[in-house]
């Protein structure tokens, strides 16, 4: 199949941090050209995270080149690929995932559109290789970033809209954290702060590992509406929700009401540092517990005793490993999630209405809720 490739195209281009957002703009720049270890995607749709506004107006502390594309990790369509691919093929649907790594040193790792990594080797991946995202028309991404989708069994048999597939950039993530804590069938998972968007995708991939669940946080009518979405989405699904008082003791006891809880997955962003849901989640799990920390603040309330006099293990996760997109496609192609608006509710913007599209993410949070850029 051969697509014909415009000299140029329209990008998202972050240059400076600022406050009224007045350092992003649209531009039309040379398309990519395609080179041997790439492809060149046509993105049909990219990702917003919650947090993406913060990061272009210095609320949050993210260090990144500019300038750059913006983005996060997307779907496309692939119309050009590089003489070394062996798999990919112009007309295949992929999963553009963000999670770029050094070839030749995998201790350089980037997060595309969002981060440069936390090191000297990943700021010169991104300063000088994977510089651009994908809030534009076409993007130049790593082959082996390109997840190849299969568009029959998902779009055809499962009936998912080529859009909804975006809301595997959130699954994946927690999927990242759950797994690598070795959460196991009929195990019960304890997710928070469960009422964001990571956390309420962490539920209901825990949900699809064959776990009991409970989601912990502060707003009552989002974890009922959590609740609602995962009982009507997967019937039969183990779902109990606990919520934070803001009082340790309270906490605990509550999570103790349920019995053993095995393994934790904390999404707490920076603004939660204070909240003391986490030490409360970590007392109230079982002798030889796990806790994966995929949120994260330079200080927090960890209660170290505990974790010693329990054998409790913690690890902490950035974003997920490779084999993990794998083994996740496959429970989403052997049909273990939702379908219909209960996978997901997506809001999607033109790139023109970027500026609308980060406000509306920094709210529309929460399960099954996702908004996307469409270029
Ligand atoms: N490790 C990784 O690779 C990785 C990847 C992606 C994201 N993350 C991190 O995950 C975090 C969550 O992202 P998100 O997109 O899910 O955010 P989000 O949708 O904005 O959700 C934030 C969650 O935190 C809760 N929260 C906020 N302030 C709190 C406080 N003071 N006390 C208790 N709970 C509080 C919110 O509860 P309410 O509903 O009550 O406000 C909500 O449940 C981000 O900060 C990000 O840095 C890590």
């Amino acid at each position: 199949m051969a697509f014909n490739i415009p000299s140029r195209h329209r990008g998202l281009v972050f240059e400076s941090v600022s406050k009224d957002l007045s350092g992003l703009q649209i531009q039309s720049l040379p398309t990519p050209q395609v080179e041997a270890g790439s492809a060149i995607v046509r993105v049909l749709g990219a990702s917003v995270l919650s947090y993406q506004r913060d990061i272009y107006d210095g609320e949050r502390d993210y260090f990144l080149p500019k300038p750059l594309i913006g983005g996060f990790s997307a779907i496309g369509r692939v119309v050009a690929v590089g003489s070394d691919a062996i798999a990919l093929q112009p007309g295949n649907l992929v999963y553009l995932d963000s999670v770029i790594r050094g070839r030749d040193d995998l201790n350089a790792v980037i997060l595309s559109g969002v981060s440069d990594g936390f090191n000297e080797r990943g700021e010169k991946l991104m300063k000088d290789v994977w510089r651009n995202g994908t809030f534009a028309e076409y993007t130049k991404f790593p082959l082996e970033n390109c997840i190849l989708l299969n568009e029959p069994k998902l779009c055809q048999g499962l009936g998912y809209d080529i859009l909804d597939l975006i809301y595997i950039s959130y699954l994946l993530v927690s999927y990242g954290g759950l797994r690598d804590i070795k959460v196991e069938p009929g195990e019960t998972v304890l997710v928070c702060p469960a009422t964001g968007g990571f956390g309420g995708a962490g539920i209901q991939v825990a949900i699809a590992m064959g776990a009991n669940t409970i989601a912990m946080g502060r707003d009552e009518q989002e974890l009922a509406r959590l609740k609602t979405n995962v009982t009507e989405g997967t019937p039969g699904a183990n779902i109990e929700t606990v919520k934070m008082t803001g009082d340790k003791e309270k906490d605990l006891n509550a999570l103790l009401a349920f019995g053993t809880i095995d393994a934790v997955l904390d999404l707490s962003p920076p603004t939660a540092s204070k909240s003391p849901h986490l030490n409360s989640a970590i007392r109230a799990i079982r002798r030889k517990g796990r806790v994966s920390l995929m949120g994260g603040f330079m200080d927090g309330p960890i209660p170290s005793f505990e974790l010693i006099a329990k054998d409790i293990t913690v690890k902490g996760k950035f974003m997920h490993e490779r084999e993990d997109i794998s083994q996740f496609l496959k429970m989403l192609e052997s049909g273990r999630f939702p379908r219909g608006k209960k996978f997901v509710n997506m809001k999607s913007f033109p790139l023109d209405e970027w500026k609308t599209a980060l406000d509306v993410a920094a709210e529309y949070t929460g399960i099954g809720r996702s908004v996307v850029i469409i270029p």
